[in-house]
């Protein structure tokens, strides 16, 4: 009998705990969390997309490894305190920021076209449009330049008001890492194996330098010979460091799983690209991109969207900074 009739006090006490609860949830995100949405500029900056495109192609076709450049700083962006534009900070006298930090200096790139882009946007609507939004948008324009996917950017980011080193060395892959490492690195952001494949995927766009690369080419042994004998050539034993190597060295300059059907032949450049392939938590995912390019890409726009959501600044945390190298 107690199963079947609920008794109307008990009724109105679970609506109680429901309302309590959905309370509760809304004030643990902060007050006003505000979920990040693609119409977020419609009406304060209409013309905020087609001006952060237009000066993201242009840039590209001025040069076209700057597509790998934007795609890259947006990940590394948001893996350090979220994606909040803390990247393109430089360093004050009360932090020392990321880009002086062991995976970026001398490496990541792209920061005037940042500034270049910013400015534009700052041009059509002044203090709307942050940092770390259009790092967003810049990666998505720079997949669908060079031929890769598209995907519908959320919006509504605000910029961080510091930056760190210490957490950039401590939360963005390094190129010896190996496959548990970047797998546990992921997994802190909210991705799993198969979408740490699918984001590595964007190294078929881009450029490495020799000193990423070196150990692999001269001292592994999971790589193809004549792959390695030519890389040797661009890449001394000694000296060299700065000398690039095309990550993809089938289409470098397009977005397409060549990628993937290079590590299945042993000839990725990256120790942390060939570790995919024969890590069996991950090869499967290989496999499968390398013989289906449709199932890349969408899978590679829905990772990319899912990277963008790690931590974002909402609401009225953060600011939206005049410029994108320093606090307002
Ligand atoms: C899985 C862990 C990863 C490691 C260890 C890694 C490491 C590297 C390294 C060492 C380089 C060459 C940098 C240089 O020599 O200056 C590079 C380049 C690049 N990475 Fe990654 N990466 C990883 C994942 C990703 C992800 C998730 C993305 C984007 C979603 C990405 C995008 C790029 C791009 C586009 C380039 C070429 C940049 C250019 O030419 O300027 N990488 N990466
Ligand atoms: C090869 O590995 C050895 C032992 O780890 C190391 O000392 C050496 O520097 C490596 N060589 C290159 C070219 O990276």
């Amino acid at each position: 009998m107690g199963f079947l009739v609920v008794k109307p006090t008990r009724v109105f006490c679970v609506y109680l705990a429901c309302f309590l609860v959905t309370m509760l949830s809304l004030v643990s995100n902060g007050s006003c969390h505000a979920k990040l949405s693609s119409t977020f500029y419609d009406k304060a900056c209409p013309n905020a997309l087609s001006t952060i495109q237009s000066a993201v192609r242009t840039a590209i076709s001025r040069e076209r490894r700057m597509a790998g450049s934007l795609i890259r700083l947006h990940f590394h962006d948001c893996f350090v305190q979220g994606c909040d534009g803390s990247l393109l900070l430089e360093d004050t006298s009360s932090f020392t920021g990321e880009r002086g930090a062991f995976q970026n200096s001398g490496s990541v790139r792209g920061f005037e076209v940042v500034d270049e882009v910013k400015s534009r946007v700052e041009n059509v609507c002044p203090g709307v449009v942050s940092c770390a939004d259009i790092l967003a948008v810049a990666a998505r324009d720079a997949s669908v330049a060079v031929g890769g996917p598209t995907w519908k950017v959320k919006l509504g980011r605000r910029d961080s008001r510091t930056a760190s080193k210490s957490q950039a060395e401590s939360n963005i892959p390094r190129a010896s890492d190996d496959l548990s490492v970047l797998i546990s690195l992921f997994k802190r952001k909210g991705l799993n194996a198969k979408e740490m494949v699918a984001l590595s995927g964007s190294h078929t766009i881009g450029q490495a330098q020799c000193i990423t690369f070196r150990n692999r080419i001269y001292n592994e042994t999971d790589i193809d010979a004549g792959f390695a004998s030519t890389r040797r050539r661009g890449c001394p034993s000694n000296g060299g460091d700065a000398n690039l190597a095309p990550i993809d060295l089938v289409t470098p300059n397009s977005f397409d799983n060549n990628y993937y059907k290079n590590l299945i032949k042993r000839k990725g450049l990256l120790k942390t690209d060939q570790v995919l392939f024969s890590g069996s938590s991950t090869n499967n995912f290989v496999t499968k991109y390398s013989n289906d390019q449709a199932a890349f890409y969408s899978d590679f726009a829905a990772a990319m969207v899912k990277m963008g959501d790690i931590d974002p600044l909402t609401g009225s945390s953060g600011e939206i900074r005049r410029r994108c190298k320093s606090i307002n």
